[in-house]
């Protein structure tokens, strides 16, 4: 069975953007191919260094949020990326023959730097590509179901795949990168992106009037002032959502928000309606497995489970790098 690699970092919990960028298909694979979710701490700790207990706290957020959105944790590893050695071991050996100005020139490094105000970026953070390339190879992942931004994560990745097999031997697949047909979500307030930082998200895990609160003060086509004005869906927040949320309405919608014959409040009850169908079952699994304990023993068992996929890639790595000293044989 081939094998999928994908995760999270636990810097808050997770919205509607990673629901249609990634957790909606890891959901619909799991069946398909064995399954490893990382939460990546380690990588969260690239940028929010200063704040430890915060990445802490949301490791169990995040995990809860995966299952919630309906992995199934007897057949999935979910794990902790920081209880894995291997993923450190690998790190340092891909880091051997991978460029300074390869890692300068990945676009998604670009905007996060920018974005956290790094202008003397540290080795961790440059470097956390390459650390997200053991995240997929420790396991000899084959497919990386992720966002369209991850994309530039997933050629350091496959670069470091191939120049390991040249240089030392065939130890690692090439990965494919999967991105879904929709795969960014646009932010409540008309932003390119829904993220935590801009404040513009729907959480799993938020509560059905809060749901109702953010939909109807979401920002729609400023051209209708009057039911009856014609709207340009194109530029439309809440159409976005129905592409993605309700997508058998669609051509409905598109056509009588053009004509002006339904009206921004209604499109948005219908919207919220759509949003219940997704949210609701979410909001039931989360109360089933968030009780003390259980979030943390599924955690282990995913961990253990990664470790023993890690020890079998190291061997092969050590083997082919002749760093394997005292092996018995
Ligand atoms: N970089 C990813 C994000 O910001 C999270 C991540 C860490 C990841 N390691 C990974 C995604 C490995 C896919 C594969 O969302």
């Amino acid at each position: 069975m081939q094998r999928i690699l994908t995760g999270d970092r636990p810097t808050g919990p997770l919205h509607l953007g990673h629901y249609v960028g990634s957790l909606r298909n890891r959901v619909k694979l799991q069946n398909q191919y064995e399954t490893y979710i990382i939460v990546a701490d380690i990588q969260a700790l690239t940028t929010h260094w200063e704040t430890p207990e915060l990445i802490r706290t949301n490791v169990r957020e995040v995990t809860l949020d995966n299952i919630a959105a309906g992995l199934d944790p007897e057949k999935v590893s979910i794990f902790v990326q920081s209880m894995v050695p291997q993923i450190a071991e690998l790190t340092v050996l891909f880091g051997l023959y991978t460029s300074v100005s390869r890692l300068k020139h990945n676009p998604t490094i670009k905007t996060e730097a920018k974005q956290y105000g790094f202008t003397d970026m540290t080795y961790g953070f440059l470097g956390y590509p390459v650390s997200q390339a053991a995240d997929i190879l420790f396991c000899r992942a084959n497919l990386v179901p992720v966002g369209e931004d991850q994309l530039p994560h997933v050629e350091v990745t496959r670069f470091v795949a191939r120049r390991f097999n040249e240089l030392y031997g065939e130890v690692f697949p090439e990965p494919r990168a999967m991105v879904s047909e929709i795969s960014r979500l646009i932010g409540l307030d008309g932003n390119t992106k829904m993220s935590k930082s801009l404040g513009n998200a729907i959480y799993l895990k938020d509560d059905p009037a809060e749901i109702k609160k953010k939909v109807m003060s979401a920002v729609t086509d400023p051209a209708r002032i009057h039911k009856t004005d014609p709207g340009h869906p194109e530029i439309c927040t809440i159409f976005a959502y129905h592409k993605a949320f309700n997508s058998s309405e669609v051509p409905e919608i598109e056509s009588s928000c053009r004509k002006g014959t339904i009206g921004c409040v209604a499109c948005k009850k219908n919207l919220i309606g759509r949003l219940e169908e997704t949210l609701a079952p979410i909001r039931e699994r989360r109360a089933r497995f968030d009780k003390p304990g259980v979030v943390e023993d599924i955690l282990f068992e995913g961990t253990k489970r990664a470790i023993k996929a890690g020890e079998e890639t190291m061997g092969m790595a050590r083997e082919a790098m002749h760093t394997d000293y005292w092996k018995e044989s």
